[in-house]
């Protein structure tokens, strides 16, 4: 670690401006604005050593229109107070990062980055023996693996894409943009997982990843997304009305509640299930990490949701409740027919009528997320284990428990 002790020692120039740092502290601001305005005008004078590209360079730059260049930026030009701040059509400087109107955003963002994790850190060894073994699995739990690599490769790019090309310019928060642009790259690191496990298993990859096209309880749930990125990705999309707010509203609901929230659950139980039966465990590691990065991206998305509807509560009419609710309940469906279609028989100690269950009691959780009637009354979780897996103070000492686990050679245990 770098210290001014250190500098002293090594530069003395170097301790010289950090000294100097400390006086500009109590120095007159205008005092420092016009030497340094003296200083940076000295270093545009044209010298001897100059060549001709140099001077073209400078002499371009005597003609920069400093106004012009930052009225192209977003939002006012004052220091930003707490209260401009908005979730949407925020008329604030989106670039200036603080004051935080939105606490749980940064702590998201920071409890991202404190979760990060790479997919080659994970051993496949075991995984590449059992996959390669004629005996090593049943053809019901291949299918479970395939189909459920196929859906994840792509799935993920759909959410990236969501967010980048359509979300992240209608978010008018910069800590909610800040938060997205780490799930944005954990999205990536997602992608890079599952190609990770695809060729660490010697798949067919174009198998693997056109599967969403070939395959149609894939096809379905992808296609309901992307359904919803449509008209918010036009570039000549913009919100401020009612009906716009409501777009980029359905938008969130699609992706967090039910992309994110549902669309993923069948395919993470069936993943983990193996896992806790010793089974494709670098898989199902993989697949661990992912569900805790997802299951914060949910929450953020459900606090994002819910922030939305407080500083507009005109958007949440019954029309809107109702529409929500059906995205839930059409989700929720395509999932259940995903989970016939990925376990045709029981397997891993679960089955398909099981497995409803489950995405009722999921849906009934979304569902009163956002403030909505739950719509399968009386369901119960048939995978408790599930629910402590995403346990946010487990998966801090989860966390704890790869580092450890990974400098004694390790992997995860399933108990
Ligand atoms: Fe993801
Ligand atoms: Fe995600």
């Amino acid at each position: 670690m770098l210290n001014w002790d250190e500098f002293h020692k090594e530069d003395g120039e170097t301790v010289a401006r950090a000294t100097n740092a400390g006086h500009a502290n109590e120095a007159n601001m205008d005092r420092l604005d016009s030497a340094g305005g003296a200083a940076a005008q000295e270093a545009r004078a044209v010298t001897a050593s100059d060549s001709a590209a140099i001077i073209r360079a400078k002499a371009a730059l005597d003609s920069l229109d400093v106004a012009e260049g930052l009225a192209e930026l977003e939002g006012a030009s004052a220091r930003v107070a707490v209260d401009e701040k908005m979730m949407i059509n925020c008329r604030a400087d989106l670039n200036q990062l603080v004051p935080f109107k939105y606490d749980w955003a940064w702590q998201k963002y920071l409890d991202g980055c404190a979760n990060h994790w790479m997919p080659q850190e994970v051993n496949m060894t075991a995984d590449i023996a059992v996959w390669r073994d004629p005996e090593g699995l049943t053809d019901d739990e291949r299918r479970i693996v395939m189909r459920n690599l196929g859906f994840f490769s792509t799935a993920d790019s759909l959410v990236a894409n969501n967010l980048v090309l359509a979300v992240y310019r209608l978010i008018t928060n910069p800590e909610c943009r800040q938060y997205i642009l780490r799930q944005a790259f954990e999205e990536a690191i997602h992608t890079h997982a599952y190609q990770y496990c695809i060729e660490s298993l010697g798949m067919d990859e174009g198998e693997i990843f056109n599967m969403y096209h070939e395959i149609p309880s894939v096809a379905k749930k992808a296609a309901w997304g992307l359904k919803y990125t449509r008209s918010i990705s036009d570039p000549k999309f913009e919100t401020g009305t009612v009906d716009t707010d409501k777009e980029l509203l359905r938008n969130l609901i699609a992706y967090y509640c039910v992309l994110e929230g549902i669309f993923f659950y069948c395919g993470f139980t069936q993943i983990l299930s193996m896992g806790r039966r010793n089974k494709m465990t670098g898989v199902a590691e993989q697949f661990q990490y992912i569900l805790r990065d997802e299951s914060m991206h949910l929450n953020f998305g459900i606090d994002v949701i819910n922030q939305i509807k407080i500083e507009n509560p005109h958007l949440w009419d019954a029309e809107m409740k109702e529409e929500a609710s059906q995205m839930i309940l059409q989700g929720t469906q395509l999932e259940i027919e995903y989970a016939r279609d990925t376990m045709p028989r029981g397997v891993l100690g679960m089955n398909a009528a099981m497995m409803e269950d489950y995405l009722k009691f999921i849906a009934n959780r979304r569902l009163s997320q956002i403030g909505l009637k739950e719509e399968y009354p009386g369901t119960t979780n048939p995978f408790p284990w599930m629910s402590e897996i995403m346990d946010l103070k487990k998966e801090k000492n989860f966390f704890e428990t790869r580092v450890i686990e990974y400098q004694t050679g390790g992997a995860l245990s399933w108990d």
